[in-house]
């Protein structure tokens, strides 16, 4: 078509370019290997676009099925027998499956527990203790300011009841930390090193093998929190050495809302570790009572009350999803539709003003794209009440989260659209 209309000439391009988005979106989902198991998820059949799986991912069909069981057959019928039949194995059994599938940790690792929040203090705690014992001047827990609220929360409690100290690390918030910037803050004082693998806001992605490796030449131990990794992006956690991690199960893990957290913690560290929420449960003999706390060997020690198993019902399902696929395509699709947002981004956004906020290099970047414009904050109520469902996070960064078995190309485009929609009319 030509036009000598400025803006007629205008509305061509961005109606070809349009066709040409629609096209792809309808050939990536064509060619994408993982297309059946969006099917698998409640609501994938209607209209809702979900951009949300970051922060609380779809309940599998599974589940619905699994929940309704375990009311009926499981408490209703077997009561207090189900903990000897399965419940009692449940955070081990599920640990080690998630192990397996999604953290590259061998058996006897891996154990769900509380919540995230709950289960980081007790292990920042536990590995600041153990490398204090056996050397009094490392007192510092580096964390980045960028960490998630929490993890910051805690570590400050953590160094003023232990007299311990905190090292910050400044980033970039767009990106994340790296290499020169750990390296530049650890030393002889340090004790703990607690990072995000992915970080919750910019999403971008930690070199977690470098970073451990850092860590450990500074002598420190270094704790991950995988909760925008599991399950979404490939971890290795034996082969990276890892010290300890913890993780999320109700984001990637699709494990509903408040669903237990899990630990690992290098085998060869366990029982060096001693966490200070000693409850029953995380006694060598659970049922002996005895008169004092003594913990048990292996992941046992971790837990400390009755496990919440309700909460670790759903996780299964999606485990098992991601077993199949094999978490190495889970993050091939993961790649392909943030790599789409960012293409369909630059084509409709950028021109109302709007930039990335992740990092543009998808080995750099986990399962969301945050995107950024001062009016994100009203276009997120607005994208809220058209069934468009991303989240916000200051300053102005709209998060995109694209969780690879539920998202599809098309349904990525359908949402950015209406983002584009939003931003102009907030604009
Ligand atoms: C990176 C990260 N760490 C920790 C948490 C805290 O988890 P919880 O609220 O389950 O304690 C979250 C929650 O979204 C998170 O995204």
């Amino acid at each position: 078509m030509t036009t000598t209309d400025p803006a007629r000439a205008d509305t061509a391009d961005v109606a070809s370019g349009a066709d040409v988005l629609d096209g792809d979106a309808l050939a990536l989902d064509a060619a994408d290997a993982l297309r059946a198991y969006r099917d698998l998820f409640v609501g994938a059949e209607t209209s809702l676009v979900y951009f949300d799986g970051n922060s609380l991912g779809r309940l599998p069909r599974a589940s619905v099925d699994r929940l309704a069981r375990f009311a009926t057959d499981e408490w209703g019928g077997r009561l207090i027998r189900g903990w000897d039949e399965s419940w009692m194995r449940l955070p081990f059994a599920i640990g080690d499956t998630i192990g397996r599938v999604a953290i590259g940790a061998a058996a006897g690792q891996t154990v769900v527990g509380d919540s995230t929040t709950v289960l980081l203090y007790k292990m920042v705690r536990a590995a600041f203790d153990a490398v204090v014992a056996a050397d009094p001047a490392r007192v510092e827990i580096v964390v980045d300011r960028d960490n998630f609220p929490t993890d910051r929360y805690l570590v400050e409690g953590i160094a003023r009841e232990r007299g311990g100290r905190l090292r910050w690390l400044d980033v970039d918030v767009t990106t994340g930390v790296t290499a020169e910037a750990l390296q530049a803050a650890v030393g002889p004082e340090t004790a703990v090193v607690l990072l995000s693998h992915v970080a919750y806001r910019s999403g971008y992605l930690a070199d977690a093998a470098s970073l451990t490796r850092i860590a450990h030449d500074a002598g420190a131990l270094i704790v991950w929190d995988l909760c925008h990794s599991a399950g979404s992006v490939p971890v290795e956690a034996d082969a990276w050495a890892f010290d300890v991690a913890v993780g999320c199960t109700y984001k990637y893990l699709n494990g509903g809302p408040g669903s237990p957290a899990f630990a690992y913690v290098a085998a060869g560290l366990q029982d060096r570790l001693a966490q200070p929420i000693q409850g029953w449960m995380g006694t060598a003999d659970v049922f002996a009572m005895g008169p004092s706390y003594v913990p048990a060997t292996g992941m046992r020690r971790f837990l400390s009350g009755t496990p919440p198993v309700v909460g670790m019902l759903a996780m299964q399902d999606t485990l098992a999803l991601i077993e199949e696929a094999g978490i190495a395509a889970v993050r091939a699709k993961s790649v392909a539709l943030t790599e789409f947002a960012v293409r369909v981004s630059d084509a409709l956004l950028a021109p109302h003003g709007v930039t990335i906020a992740s990092p543009r290099d998808p080995s750099r970047r986990g399962g969301h794209v945050t995107l950024s414009h001062p009016a994100m904050r009203a276009v997120t109520a607005r994208l809220w009440s058209a069934d468009v469902i991303p989240d916000y996070r200051d300053p102005g960064g709209l998060r995109i989260g694209l969780s690879p078995l539920s998202t599809s190309f098309a349904e990525t485009l359908t949402g950015l659209r209406a983002v584009a929609d939003a931003v102009r009319a907030e604009g």
